[in-house]
């Protein structure tokens, strides 16, 4: 995220004037003695200004539920951030999902987590923030936001869930709304939706309604077709050039093969996001919702770029061009690609049809 967005997003959540689960002290939090009362709930008190302050209480079993209930399906790849008490932990574990990854950072709750996840197989425990999963490469079905004194939620959560979610990804967070003010987290997700929980907490310092909001974004990726940023795009029947720098396209009226170069001003370009590439004869590299051409019954017809199979003709700057290999990268890997919204352009020498309806 650039850090002019950073700060208006972090200006925002100040305008907003939330009370949410901090004390303002968040490194006090971490160096402190927990204590844990006989009901399990846990609180700390902050040395600095003797506070005690509630991290989790049991009150909040029906939440935990619920939130466990709406996001969290048998066979999930599910991440949950903050181990607490593991009210939710166990209610995601009664889901059956497939591998349920934990982080927890406070060092007399991760042997917690560690003694508590012992019997359970599925269960991958990370004694390190969430944020530090950003350097691996998995991805998740649901993710189960609930910490505690955490300075990296506001700057990075959006960001986070963008790299980590799975399209169709279920989305869930602690709603700081509750205390004092109608103002509902969000995150700046405009479909946010909120399932409501009747609750009956004894007094405390972050929650003293009836009932609560459990807020769900399911999280769907960009999608879009295009060719890969760094491709080359034909300018004119002896150049081609990258997008940035290509002032025309070299274009094709497939009905008598007439070539023709049309200035890129007013062609639309749209630069999006993609994952699951195909490359094509090692070089072409393409969405598989793309629509080319190919020769098929003795005709030229379009089809989407993963229809395609190898032997099939391609339409070509210079005549037909056999496709010799077709590969599919299956990895998380998004990439930049782009979208010409023009009818039949060649790309690597390759006739692709384009335009808005391809
Ligand atoms: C409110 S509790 C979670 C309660 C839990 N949902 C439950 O059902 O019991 C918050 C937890 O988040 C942990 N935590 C704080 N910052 C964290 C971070 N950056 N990454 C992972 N866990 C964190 C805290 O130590 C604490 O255990």
């Amino acid at each position: 995220m650039a850090a002019a967005v950073v700060v208006e997003v972090v200006n925002k959540i100040k305008n907003m004037n939330i009370p949410y689960r901090t004390s303002g002290t968040q490194e006090n939090y971490h160096a402190a003695d927990l204590t844990f009362r006989e009901n399990g709930d846990i609180v700390w008190t902050n040395p600095v200004t003797n506070e005690i302050w509630e991290v989790m209480m049991d009150w909040e079993i029906p939440i935990m539920q619920k939130a466990a209930e709406v996001c969290v399906e048998a066979g999930d790849d599910v991440l949950e951030c903050g181990f607490g008490m593991g009210i939710l932990s166990d209610a995601i574990q009664a889901r059956n999902p497939g591998t349920h990854t934990i982080c927890e950072t406070h060092p007399q709750i991760i042997p917690k987590l560690k003694a508590w996840a012992k019997d359970k197989p599925n269960v991958i425990v990370i004694e390190d923030k969430w944020l530090s999963l950003l350097n691996e490469r998995k991805g998740y079905d649901a993710i189960l936001m609930d910490t505690y004194a955490d300075p990296d939620l506001h700057p990075h959560f959006r960001y986070f869930v963008k790299q980590k979610a799975k399209d169709g990804a279920k989305i869930t967070w602690w709603n700081f709304s509750g205390g004092t003010t109608d103002e509902y987290m969000r995150f700046y997700w405009d479909d946010v939706v909120f399932h409501d929980v009747a609750i009956s907490p004894p007094e405390n310092q972050y929650y003293n309604r009836k009932v609560y909001h459990v807020p769900v974004k399911i999280y769907n990726r960009e999608t879009g077709f295009g060719v890969l940023s760094n491709s080359n795009f034909n300018t004119s029947e002896t150049e081609a050039k990258n997008l940035e720098e290509a002032r025309s396209f070299l274009i094709c009226d497939i009905s008598n093969g007439t070539k023709s170069v049309k200035d890129v001003d007013g062609v639309e370009r749209l630069a999006m996001y993609c994952e699951g590439l195909y490359t094509l004869n090692e070089s072409l590299v393409i969405a598989g919702s793309h629509s080319i051409y190919v020769k098929r019954n003795n005709q030229w017809t379009t089809v989407k770029v993963n229809e395609l199979v190898v032997g099939d003709k391609l339409y070509g700057k210079d005549g037909e061009v056999e496709l010799t290999s077709k590969t599919f990268d299956s990895s998380e890997t998004t990439r930049q690609i782009y979208k010409v919204m023009l009818n039949n352009y060649f790309v690597n020498d390759i006739l692709l049809k384009g335009g808005s309806d391809a």
